[in-house]
């Protein structure tokens, strides 16, 4: 099955495309620096000629409120749009565990965003949540004034369960 990830370079992209190669699917990585990119539209339509499935694992260079929720709008519904013009059968995106409870934050409005255009397409979907803790661990330990904060965060969100949380 050809299987297109968009963010295959990145740090859960690199390992989906080579999970996908170990399964013995045809796994494209593409991202701007293999020249697709789906904030222009870049090399999307030959990416995704003749894909089943499209994998977004994009991440927002900056993460600054409008800057975030544009990357993930647009990115999101070129994604879709040209998805379903390639006939692909299936979309599925990684979002975070608790994204519906994080609003105050505009990574997180935009990865609702996300999720909810995803949600309001016509392609058959699956959007994962998952946790973004371990990824921190090392900043944590290496900063702790950081720490402190972090702690803190983590105390409050007690009810999260740190494991992967599939929406449908
Ligand atoms: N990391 C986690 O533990 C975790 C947990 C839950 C959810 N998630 C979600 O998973 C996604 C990926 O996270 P990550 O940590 O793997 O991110 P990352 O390491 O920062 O990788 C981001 C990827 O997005 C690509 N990208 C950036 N701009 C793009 C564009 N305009 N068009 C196409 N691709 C573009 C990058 O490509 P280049 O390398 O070419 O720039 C890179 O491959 C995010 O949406 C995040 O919210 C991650």
């Amino acid at each position: 099955m050809k299987i297109v990830v968009i963010g295959g370079s990145g740090l859960i992209g690199s390992k989906v495309v080579s999970k996908l190669r170990e399964q013995g699917h045809e796994a494209v990585a593409a991202s701007p620096k293999s020249g697709v990119n789906s904030i222009t539209g870049e090399g999307l339509a030959e990416a995704l000629k003749g894909a089943s499935v499209v994998v977004d694992v994009t991440n927002s260079p900056s993460w600054e409120d409008a800057a975030v929720m544009t990357f993930f709008e647009t990115s999101t519904r070129n994604l879709l749009a040209y998805g379903a013009a390639a006939g692909v059968k299936h979309h599925v995106a990684l979002s975070v565990v608790g994204t519906e409870r994080l609003l105050a934050s505009g990574f997180f409005r935009a990865k609702m965003a996300q999720e909810n255009l995803i949600k309001a397409s016509s392609i058959p979907y699956t959007i994962i949540r998952a946790t973004q803790f371990f990824e921190f661990v090392k900043g944590i330990a290496d900063f702790p004034r950081k720490a402190t904060k972090y702690a803190c965060q983590l105390r409050s969100s007690s009810l999260w369960r740190p494991t992967m949380s599939p929406v449908r």
